[in-house]
């Protein structure tokens, strides 16, 4: 079965709780519960894993490969603004990413405007609160039956 792996960066576990004004009242793990229903509903297994530290994430994008993982969709938090490792990491294992974001950090301090994210990912969303979880789902959808569709053209003509 085709893996997604929703990976959430640092202070993401406080959802709810964290500046409601900015991140909305819903927590990370009724993020993570609609969005595994929402995959499921079209077939695909969706794994998540949130965590503060950047080398456990790191890990964890290592594993990717091997756990079957074809998209990874990612709120690297904090992270997005100062990790060249994690930028990195996601560039080792070359699956394709999609970056996600609940606030649009390009309508707010001038330090979140830089994402070491948002030239390597296939796309980004945000601004849209918890909602951007679930369109970065039917997005990772949409990519991969894009891909299925152009695979059997790509053998037939080789
Ligand atoms: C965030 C935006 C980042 O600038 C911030 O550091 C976060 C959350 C978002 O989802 O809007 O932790 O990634």
């Amino acid at each position: 079965m085709t893996r997604l792996l929703l990976l959430n960066g640092p202070n993401l576990n406080l959802l709810g709780t964290r500046e409601p004004d900015i991140y909305g009242a819903e927590t990370l793990q009724g993020i993570e519960r609609r969005a595994t229903h929402l995959a499921r509903a079209e077939g695909i297994e969706l794994a998540c894993f949130q965590s503060n530290a950047e080398h456990e994430l790191i890990g964890r994008i290592q594993q990717a490969p091997a756990e079957k993982v074809e998209v990874l969709i990612f709120n690297p938090g904090a992270f997005t603004h100062t990790s060249i490792a994690l930028r990195d990491a996601v560039l080792a294992v070359g699956l394709p990413m999609i970056e996600v974001h609940l606030s649009n950090p390009q309508a707010r301090e001038e330090f979140r405007r830089r994402s070491y994210f948002s030239d390597i990912a296939i796309g980004v969303i945000s601004g849209f609160g918890p909602l951007g979880y679930e369109l970065a789902v039917r997005a990772a959808c949409g990519h991969l039956a894009a891909g299925d569709r152009a695979r059997p053209r790509v053998r037939a003509s080789s």
